[in-house]
C-alpha cells in the first residue's frame, strides 16, 4: 500500500471567530475543529503534518500530539504556499492528502475513496455542487473532465454561474504535487500562490483528474464564525441522534438532545428533553432519563430511572435505582440497586447500598452506607473539618433521623437508631437508639417583643 500523508492546513486566524482562540481551536461538541480533522486523518494516514501560523504555540500545546509534524507557516501566502510548507517532510512516492483544520465534519469513506482515485490517476479532486456558489471556487470542466479552478475573484460572468465548486480537499501523488507547486505563480487577483492552479498544470501535464462529488455540504463546510460554528455542532448533533434512534434510543426530541461523548445503550432506554451526554457514558436496559438532565462520565445499569434536572458525573448508578428530581451526584459515588437518591441530595465519593434511601436535601460524602439504610431529610455528613476529609460508616439497616449531623470520623452500627436532630460525634451502637438532643422546656411568662 502507497503511504498516505495528511496536509492540514491551519494557519488562519479567524477573525470573524472575534475570539482570542485560533480558529482551529473552536469547540464542536467534545473536540477542537482541528480535532475532528486529525480524528479522520490519523485513520488513513501514516504521517500528519499541521501547517500551522496563527497562535501557534497554543494550538500545539492544545492539541498535544505528538506523532503530528507541526511546519509553520510565517507569512500566509496562499494555499500552495502552505501546502509547499509541509513538501520537505514528505516522500515522492507517497500520496498527500490535503484537509483543513476548519472542516472538521470531512467523512473518512470520502478520503478513502480520494485517496483510491489518487492511486490510479495520480490527482483527484472533492468537490460539491451549491445553490450558491458565491466565495469559492468553481471548478471548469469539459466534455466532462475537470479542466482547472477559477477562485470568484478571478472568474468572469460565464465562471461565476457555474454552482460545482471546489472544496479545497484533495489527494495527489506527492512527487507530482512537488513538481507542480514548484510552477505556481502569484498573477491572480490576490497575489497568492493558489493550490487550485495544480489542477490546470496537471491537466497541461497530460493527468485526467479524478473527481469525487460529495452530496453532503456539511461534510466540507468550513467554520468561518460562530453563526457556521452553531449550524455544524447542530448537523453533528442531528446525525449522531438520528444514527442512535436507529440502534434503538428513544429520543423524544432529538433536537434538543446533545451527546459531547460516546453514549453505549441498551434496550428500550428513552430520553427526554434538554438533556445533554458528556465523556463516556452508558445505560443499561430500560433505563429512562427525565428532562434536564447532565450526565458526565458515567455508568447506569437497567430500569433506572434518572429524574428531571439531575446532574451526575463519574457515577456508578446501580440496577433499579432512582436519581432526583434535582439531585446531584458527584465523581465516585456509587449508588448500588435498588437505591433512591431524592431530591436536593448531593452524593460524593461515597458508596450507597442496596435499597437504602436518601430522599430529601442532604449531603453524603466520603461515606460508606451499607444495605437498607434510610436516611432521613436533611442529614449531613459532615466530612470535613476545614483542612482534612474524614469518613463516615453506616451499616446496614440503620435509620438516620431527620436533621441529624454525623460528625466524621464516626461508624454507626447495623440497625442502630438516630433520633431526629441529633449531633453525632462518637460511634453509635448496633440496634439501639441513640440520641443528642437538648431537652425541650417551654418558658412560662415568655412574650413575644413588641415593636417600639
Ligand atoms: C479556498 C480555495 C477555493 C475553495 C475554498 C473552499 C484556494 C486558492 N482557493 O478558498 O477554491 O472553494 O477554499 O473553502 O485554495 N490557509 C493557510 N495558509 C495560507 C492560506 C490559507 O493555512 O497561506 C488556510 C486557511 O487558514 C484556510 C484554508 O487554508 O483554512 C483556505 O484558505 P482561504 O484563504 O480561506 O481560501 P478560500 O479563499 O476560502
Ligand atoms: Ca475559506
Amino acid at each position: 500500500m502507497t503511504q498516505v500523508y495528511g496536509i492540514i492546513l491551519a494557519a488562519g486566524k479567524g477573525t470573524r471567530m472575534n475570539s482570542t482562540k485560533p480558529k482551529v481551536l473552536q469547540i464542536l461538541s467534545d473536540k477542537t475543529l482541528l480535532g475532528h480533522v486529525l480524528s479522520q486523518a490519523h485513520q488513513l494516514c501514516s504521517q500528519v503534518h499541521v501547517v500551522y501560523g496563527f497562535g501557534g504555540e497554543q494550538v500545539k500545546q492544545t492539541i498535544n500530539d505528538n506523532s503530528i509534524n507541526w511546519v509553520e507557516q510565517t507569512e500566509q501566502l496562499g494555499t500552495g504556499h502552505a501546502v509547499a510548507q509541509a513538501m520537505p517532510h514528505i516522500n515522492d512516492d507517497s500520496i498527500s492528502l490535503v484537509l483543513y483544520g476548519d472542516v472538521p465534519l470531512i467523512k473518512q469513506s470520502t478520503l478513502n475513496n480520494l485517496v483510491t482515485q489518487a492511486q490510479k490517476s495520480g490527482i483527484s479532486l472533492l468537490s460539491v455542487i451549491l445553490d450558491n456558489p458565491t466565495g469559492y471556487g468553481r471548478i471548469i470542466r469539459d466534455n466532462n473532465q475537470i479542466q482547472a479552478i477559477v477562485e470568484q475573484k478571478d472568474a468572469d460572468k460565464e465562471q461565476l454561474a457555474i454552482c460545482e465548486v471546489n472544496t479545497g480537499i484533495m489527494a495527489v501523488e506527492s512527487g507530482l504535487l512537488k513538481t507542480y507547486l514548484s510552477g505556481l505563480d502569484s498573477n491572480n487577483a490576490q497575489g497568492e500562490l493558489y493550490l487550485t492552479d495544480i489542477i490546470e498544470i496537471a491537466v497541461n501535464d497530460g493527468k485526467t483528474i479524478a473527481s469525487v462529488i460529495t452530496k453532503n455540504e456539511f461534510e466540507v463546510a468550513g467554520v468561518n464564525d460562530k453563526v457556521q460554528l452553531a449550524e455544524l455542532e447542530r448537523t453533528f448533533q442531528k446525525n449522531q441522534a438520528t444514527k442512535f434512534m436507529q440502534q434503538g434510543l428513544g429520543l423524544k426530541d432529538p433536537a434538543r438532545f446533545d451527546c459531547r461523548g460516546t453514549l453505549n445503550f441498551g434496550q428500550d432506554c428513552e430520553i427526554d428533553v434538554n438533556v445533554v451526554i458528556e465523556g463516556d457514558v452508558s445505560l443499561g436496559n430500560n433505563t429512562t432519563i427525565a428532562p434536564n438532565c447532565v450526565i458526565r462520565n458515567t455508568k447506569v445499569g437497567d430500569n433506572v430511572a434518572i429524574l428531571p434536572n439531575s446532574v451526575i458525573e463519574g457515577a456508578i448508578i446501580g440496577n433499579d435505582a432512582s436519581i432526583g428530581p434535582f439531585a446531584r451526584i458527584r465523581p465516585q459515588a456509587n449508588i448500588g440497586e435498588n437505591a433512591k437518591i431524592g431530591n436536593f441530595v448531593e452524593v460524593k465519593k461515597s458508596t450507597i447500598g442496596k435499597g437504602s434511601k436518601v430522599s430529601h436535601l442532604s449531603y453524603i460524602g466520603d461515606s460508606t452506607i451499607g444495605a437498607k439504610v434510610n436516611i432521613g431529610a436533611g442529614v449531613i455528613t459532615c466530612n470535613y473539618d476545614g483542612a482534612n476529609k474524614h469518613q463516615t460508616t453506616i451499616e446496614d439497616g440503620a435509620f438516620i433521623g431527620s436533621d441529624t449531623q454525623l460528625i466524621a470520623p464516626v461508624t454507626i452500627g447495623k440497625n442502630a437508631t438516630i433520633g431526629a436532630g441529633s449531633t453525632i460525634t462518637k460511634d453509635v451502637p448496633e440496634d439501639q437508639l441513640s440520641l443528642s438532643r437538648s431537652k425541650q422546656t417551654t418558658l412560662k411568662n415568655w412574650q413575644r417583643p413588641t415593636k417600639k
